[in-house]
C-alpha cells in the first residue's frame, strides 16, 4: 500500500518485466495438490513474486468464432502490493481475476503463485486442486458480497475455515473470525443474518470473510461498485488499513479512479493486452 512504507519488494520495470525465470521443476503442495513424489525446488527468496503470469491467454468461442478477451499476459504481482486493475467494461477485468484465483482456466499461459518455498503452476492442477489451494492461499471479495444468506455473519466469516477443516481443529478459529468483525465494526452483529445488513456491512463482513484463513493474497472483484461513493471510501479506507503492515498482496478491478490512484501500481486492460500505467 502506498504509504506507512508497506512497499513491494520489487516492482516491474517496463522494459524488461517478464524477464526473471522461476526454478519451477515439479508441482507440489502442503495440500495434497499432487503426487508425493514431486519434488519441488525452493523458490531463491521472498523477491520472487508472488504471482506470475506467464503468456496467460483466454479466448472463448462464440457464433464459431474465437473471442480473444486477454492475449498472452505476462506480470508480476509481489507481497505488500496494492495493484488495481482499470478497464472498460468487458475488458476482461474478472476473467483475470478468475484465472488468477483458479476460478477459471486459461486457454495457454499459466499463473505461478508462490507458497512460502514453493512455486504451484496453478495451471496445472484440476479444478479440484485449484479449489483446494484457493481455499487455503487466496482471499477473495467480490462486487456483490456473495454472503450465504441462511448463514449469520459469524457463520459466514467462519465458513472459509471450516471449509479448510481449520475451525474445530486450529484453536482460535472462531476467536479469530470475531476479532475481524470487531476490527470491521461489527462486534454487535455477530448472529445477524446478511438481509438485515447494508450493503456497507455486507461488504465489511465479506472482507473479514476473505481475511479469516489470513491467505497471502486477496483479489477484490470492484467490491466496491455496488456501494455509493461516501460507503465505498469508508470500506476501502477499511480495507487497506487492515491490509498495511501484513505483506498481503491486494490486486483489485475497479472502475474508479479515485481508487486507483491510492494503489501502488495502475494496470489497464486494452483490447486483451495489460499496460501498465506509467502514473504521470
Ligand atoms: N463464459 C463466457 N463465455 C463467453 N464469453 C464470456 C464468458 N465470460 C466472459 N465472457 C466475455 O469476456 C469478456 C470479458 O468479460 P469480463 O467479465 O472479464 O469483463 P470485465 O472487464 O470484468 O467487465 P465489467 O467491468 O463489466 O465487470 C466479455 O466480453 C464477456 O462477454
Ligand atoms: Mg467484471
Amino acid at each position: 500500500m502506498k504509504s506507512d512504507g508497506l512497499k513491494p519488494l520489487l516492482r516491474c520495470t517496463d522494459d524488461a518485466p517478464n524477464q526473471r525465470s522461476f526454478p519451477i521443476t515439479k508441482i507440489r503442495s502442503k495440500f495434497e495438490l499432487t503426487n508425493e513424489s514431486s519434488n519441488p525446488i525452493p523458490s531463491a527468496n521472498s523477491s520472487v513474486p508472488l504471482v506470475r503470469l506467464d503468456r496467460l491467454s483466454k479466448a472463448y468461442s462464440e457464433a464459431g468464432q474465437n473471442r480473444i478477451i486477454l492475449n498472452q499476459l505476462s506480470q508480476e504481482f509481489y507481497e505488500g502490493e496494492f495493484v488495481c486493475l482499470l478497464g472498460k467494461s468487458g475488458s476482461g477485468k474478472s476473467t483475470l481475476l478468475n484465472l488468477i484465483s483458479g476460478i477459471d482456466a486459461p486457454s495457454s499461459g499459466h499463473v505461478f503463485i508462490r507458497d512460502g518455498e514453493q512455486v504451484i503452476d496453478l495451471t496445472r492442477l484440476d479444478e479440484h486442486q485449484r479449489t483446494l489451494f484457493r481455499r487455503h492461499h487466496i482471499g477473495i471479495i467480490f462486487q456483490f458480497f456473495n454472503l450465504i444468506p441462511t448463514l449469520t455473519v459469524l457463520e459466514n466469516v467462519i465458513l472459509p475455515l471450516e471449509l479448510t477443516h481449520r475451525a474445530k481443529s486450529q484453536a482460535g478459529g472462531r476467536t479469530r473470525a470475531e476479532t475481524l468483525l470487531d476490527q470491521v465494526g461489527l462486534g454487535e452483529r455477530f448472529n445477524t443474518y446478511p438481509d438485515k445488513l447494508s450493503g456497507g456491512e455486507q461488504q465489511r463482513v465479506a472482507i473479514a470473510r476473505a481475511l479469516v484463513h489470513d491467505p497471502p493474497m486477496l483479489l477484490a472483484d470492484e467490491p466496491t461498485g455496488n456501494l455509493d461513493t461516501e460507503i465505498g471510501e469508508t470500506v476501502l479506507s477499511l480495507l487497506l488499513d487492515m491490509l498495511r503492515g501484513t505483506g498481503k498482496m491486494l490486486l483489485m478491478a475497479t472502475h474508479a479512479q479515485e481508487i486507483a490512484r491510492r494503489a501502488d501500481r495502475v494496470l489497464h486492460i486494452t483490447d486483451g493486452l495489460l499496460v501498465n500505467d506509467t502514473g504521470t
